[in-house]
């Protein structure tokens, strides 16, 4: 008999399948779990796709219950992976929309469908509420006041997927997934942005004194963690019966609960940059250091300067912040549970994501 984290995957719809995370979840599930019927479902169809037998493509928009209903009504899986969410920057309307309300229509029609697993993406911000996050783990409560519209958003959706647990026509059982700072090749958001720092030729700035620690997570040891959590429950699924049981320890349970997710290395957030830097030449950065109270002044001024100019600021109170405050997990939830252990390191998969723009660079 397999163990609970190795139980065979039949079929998954993998929401969001053609993104960045969905396309790494495709990928694990082909080299993990090769006889698994996948469907790859997003907004859209991508330009280019692997052929693969076992891969079907489909197009679905979960702002539409029928749209999703009816994609899971003609696929049947046994797991689905929910990864869809919009990307930054894109305004409260549209983070309510896909992240809330569209993941309110993915657990309807999964309860529809007879799902046995579904698996939601959700954020290790949902936690954040601005202020330092020291080795916190999944006890630490949601922000009394939302800190922003995203980060809400997904934490409403986190809570409607779990809510969700023993519910439908199977009994589904779900769970959720936080990472913290992905990156990875096909990453449009945190490398891209270290990368830009090179061109612009700041990279001798370093705010702060470099001792706080941040946590990052390379896109395919995510997908596996993905992979784990639904072995787990479709395990659990078979095995035991519904329960009535109210009193579960969130740390003991996969199931109706959260856990967060990283490579479980956390670094200080100037050496993350470093590393990245030196792929590009740079190897004497950061010799110039604006103290974070110092270089907080001088981001509100630059605030100031941008709004007079009517121009978008580029050096904000916000970055500041961002950059000199501790952003860590303890992801020892996963461990146990899941079986979960990073299999690319960070600085193995920094070298992957860096051949990866170069050689898009290249393309260009
Ligand atoms: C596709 O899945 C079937 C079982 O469902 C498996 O036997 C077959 O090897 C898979 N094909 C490929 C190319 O992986
Ligand atoms: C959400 O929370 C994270 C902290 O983990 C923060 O970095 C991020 O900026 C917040 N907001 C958005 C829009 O992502
Ligand atoms: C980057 O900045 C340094 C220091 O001001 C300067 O010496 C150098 O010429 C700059 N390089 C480019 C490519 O602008
Ligand atoms: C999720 O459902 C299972 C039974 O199907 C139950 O054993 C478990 O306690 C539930 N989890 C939570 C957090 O309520």
């Amino acid at each position: 008999m397999a163990r609970p984290n190795e139980t065979p995957i039949p079929s998954a719809v993998i929401i969001g399948g053609c993104g960045f995370l969905g396309t790494a979840i495709t990928h694990a599930l082909l080299s993990k779990h090769p006889s698994c019927k996948i469907t790859a479902a997003d907004i859209r169809s991508p330009s280019t796709h692997p052929s693969h037998p076992n891969i079907t493509y489909a197009t679905v928009d979960i702002t539409s219950l029928s749209s999703i209903t009816t994609l899971l009504e003609t696929t049947r899986p046994a797991v689905v992976f929910h990864t869809a969410s919009p990307v930054h920057g894109l305004g409260r309307e549209i983070y309510f929309k896909v992240n809330v309300d569209g993941t309110r229509n993915v657990v309807t029609a999964c309860q529809t469908a007879g799902v046995k697993v579904l698996v939601y993406t959700s954020s290790a911000g949902v936690v954040y509420d601005g202020s330092a996050l020291v080795n916190v783990d999944e006890r630490h409560p949601f922000p009394a006041v939302p800190y922003d519209a995203y980060n809400e958003s997904k934490a409403i959706g986190e809570t409607t997927a779990l809510a969700a647990n023993n519910t439908g026509a199977t009994r589904m059982l779900t769970t959720a997934l936080r990472p913290a700072g992905i990156f990875g090749p096909g990453d449009r958001q945190l490398v891209p942005g270290f990368i830009t720092v090179v061109k612009n030729n700041q990279t001798r700035f370093q705010l702060g004194d470099n001792t706080n620690m941040f946590d990052f997570t390379y896109i395919d040891n995510l997908a596996v963690a993905h992979l784990l959590a639904a072995s787990v429950l479709l395990h659990q699924h078979a095995t035991t019966g519904a329960t009535t049981d109210k009193t579960v320890d969130q740390r003991r349970h996969v199931d109706g609960t959260a856990m967060f997710i990283t490579n479980g290395q956390p670094v200080y957030f100037w050496d993350f940059a470093k590393a990245i830097w030196c792929h590009y030449g740079v190897y004497n950065a950061g010799s110039v250091v604006l103290p974070a109270t110092l270089a907080y002044g001088v981001a509100a001024v630059a605030e100031a300067v941008s709004w007079c100019l009517r121009r978008e600021p580029g050096f904000t109170r916000f970055r500041v912040k961002f950059s000199c405050s501790h952003r860590y997990f303890d992801i020892r939830k996963a461990k146990e549970l899941l079986g979960y252990e990073a299999e690319v390191s960070l600085s193995e998969g920094l070298r992957r994501c860096i051949e990866w723009f170069r050689a898009e660079g290249e393309k260009k």
